[in-house]
């Protein structure tokens, strides 16, 4: 008979495992049928197994052979996932500066809108649980410093939204709001990275809510893995109708007063074809680019800025264990933050909608992020 200790270790690397499967199953490009379908699995192979093993200990006294391997497989995955991840603390690209917050100030759309923040009884509900921060939107400034930066562009303002994920789990004052806030801070530029709506009802929010941006300059937009759940095709016309430049099919090159600006998309893998990029020098390239997993091609093709979401920063945060879920091939790394390698920086979001509506250490995150010159940043 296993020792509890063992026991406890073997169940937590076995559930380890399954969140690591998991994670990294919706990094890939597959399709998205096949992506369910081995998720179902994984979660049946994640409930199931502990059942079994229950029951062959509660019958026969011992787990057997097989599955006694099996636990020795998963303590030795928990203790190489909790080094991974410890590892991560020291990570090289991670953007020191850039990853503190000039400021932070917290939208509570729980106090501001009541019942109109959600949608059905049971996200209402869940909003309340203590300690939920659903509804509870940072708006974080971050200062953002790039090598290639013209001085004129100095303080350049950026908002970036990311992952609303409109699917009626959220009710649509909450985007209103959300915009709201955007347009307060009267940004230059508005990026949205993808995940934006989710459920064919909500494709009536598009004209409202992001017809309602008011950007100085103009909004470019992508789309992401789960905007596939609607008519793409008829959700680009929308958020165009609604003003905004489709980046993953149309990358535009910008003349004065940004000559040389050139803003790119980058949707793969989910949307493969790549728009051809624009005629004349770049002077600074931004790529939209819905997952942060985009970032070592984006070092290679010398992108100067990329901003990414995706892995929603987690959703759910423990003290130490760090960001639950985060649909990546490079597992937790680029769950939210800021990274560079060489001059190329990622901010990756961690979206301002859910997929589940639980949120513990992890806030939803509207990102105003205003560019300066690398070297006025070194010496501020
Ligand atoms: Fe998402």
């Amino acid at each position: 008979m296993p020792s509890t200790v063992w026991l406890v270790a073997a169940l937590l690397g076995h559930g380890a495992l399954g969140v690591e499967a998991v994670n990294r199953l919706h990094g890939l490009g597959i399709r998205r049928s096949w992506v369910d379908a081995l998720t179902a699995a994984c979660g049946a192979a994640m409930i199931g197994l502990p059942v079994v093993a229950a029951w062959q200990l509660l019958s026969a006294g011992s787990l057997g052979a097989a599955l006694e391997t099996y636990g020795w497989v998963a303590i030795a995955a928990l203790v190489l996932i909790a080094v991974s991840r410890g590892l991560l603390r020291w990570d090289p690209h991670r953007d020191s500066s850039a990853n503190r917050p000039t400021s932070v100030e917290t939208l509570d759309l729980a106090a501001a809108l009541g019942e109109a923040a959600t949608g059905p009884p049971l996200v209402r509900a869940a909003s309340r649980l203590p300690g939920n921060q659903l509804l509870r939107v940072a708006v974080e400034h971050r200062v953002i410093g790039l090598e290639r930066l013209p001085a004129a562009w100095q303080d350049l303002r950026i908002a970036h939204l990311t992952d609303l994920h409109m699917s009626g789990r959220l009710g649509i004052d909450y985007f209103h709001a959300l915009v709201k806030r955007v347009n307060a801070w009267e940004p230059d530029f508005v990026f949205l990275t993808g995940d934006l709506v989710e459920h064919t009802p909500q494709l009536e929010w598009v004209a409202p809510v992001f017809g309602a941006l008011r950007p100085r300059v103009a909004g470019h937009f992508i789309l992401g893995n789960h905007d596939e759940k609607v008519d793409c095709p008829a959700l680009r016309r929308q958020l165009v109708a609604a003003g905004l430049v489709d980046a993953g099919t149309t990358p535009v090159r910008y003349g004065p007063p940004y000559e040389g600006l050139v803003i790119c998309g980058d949707e793969r893998p989910w949307f493969p074809t790549v728009a051809s990029p624009p005629r004349g020098i770049a002077t600074l390239t931004v790529c939209l680019a819905h997952t942060p997993d985009r970032f070592g091609s984006a070092v290679a093709a010398g992108i100067d800025l990329v901003l990414a979401g995706h892995c929603h920063g987690g959703q759910v945060c423990f003290p130490l264990v760090g960001p639950l879920l985060c649909p990546s091939r490079h597992g937790v790394r680029y769950a939210a933050g800021t990274f560079r390698r060489g001059r190329t920086v990622m901010h990756v979001g961690r979206g301002t909608g859910s997929l589940f509506p639980l949120r513990y250490g992890c806030p939803p995150e509207l990102s105003l992020i205003t560019l300066r010159t690398e070297q006025s940043v070194a010496t501020a």
